[in-house]
């Protein structure tokens, strides 16, 4: 694996998409465990969580589950704006269900803390949060995901669904922005 430039910014690689898949199936057989006899709605948090939730999603092949999608946008370059912008709205009945938010990653929290507040909402049964990434050090909400894939530094990360400005999504391995490169 080598060294990738988006924007000017060098990344180098941090995760590769083998140890990606490891966790990703511990975590399927956490919610696997967790989940018995339920009917979970996951609910992707588009764009970013979409490489993610589909290999998550098919890591839960022994419950009965569905998968919907909403989207949201808080960053703008390699940094959060603070404001959770709804694009996409829900258009499932979510009463007495067991939710799972599949999110790529939570960095300030603001985003999974609003959504968990809008979900509440429409009264659901439970409300779980997985993310990929959890980057605890820029935590500014009371917020705790239930299945974390990893917990990093705070450090700017893209691939495997994380973008800057929009590239990079389609990288198959997480890379970190180089510091002082
Ligand atoms: P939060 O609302 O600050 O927790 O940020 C959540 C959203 O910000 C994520 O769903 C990502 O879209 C984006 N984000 C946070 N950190 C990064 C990063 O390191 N790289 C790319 N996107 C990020
Ligand atoms: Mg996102």
């Amino acid at each position: 694996m080598k060294e990738v430039t988006y924007e000017g910014l060098t990344f180098e690689p941090y995760i590769t998409r083998e140890t990606i898949d490891a966790r990703v199936k511990e975590l399927g057989k956490e919610i696997v465990r967790d989940c018995a006899g339920k009917t979970p709605l996951f609910i992707c948090v588009l764009n970013g969580a979409f490489p993610f939730a589909s290999d998550l999603f098919r890591a839960c092949e022994d419950i009965d589950a569905e998968i919907a999608f909403i989207r949201l946008k808080s960053y703008e370059g390699t940094g959060s704006t603070g404001v959770v912008k709804e694009m996409l709205g829900l258009s499932e009945n979510i009463e007495g269900r067991t939710v799972i938010v599949i999110e790529d990653i939570v960095d300030t929290g603001h985003t999974i803390a609003r959504l968990t507040e809008t979900l509440q909402a429409k009264n659901p049964a439970d409300i779980k949060v997985a993310t990929l990434l959890f980057k605890p050090e820029a935590l500014e909400e009371d917020v705790k995901p239930d299945y974390v894939g990893f917990v990093i530094p705070k450090k700017f990360i893209i691939g495997f669904g994380l973008d800057l400005n929009g590239r990079a999504r389609n990288l198959n391995d997480i890379y970190v922005l180089k510091e002082n490169a």
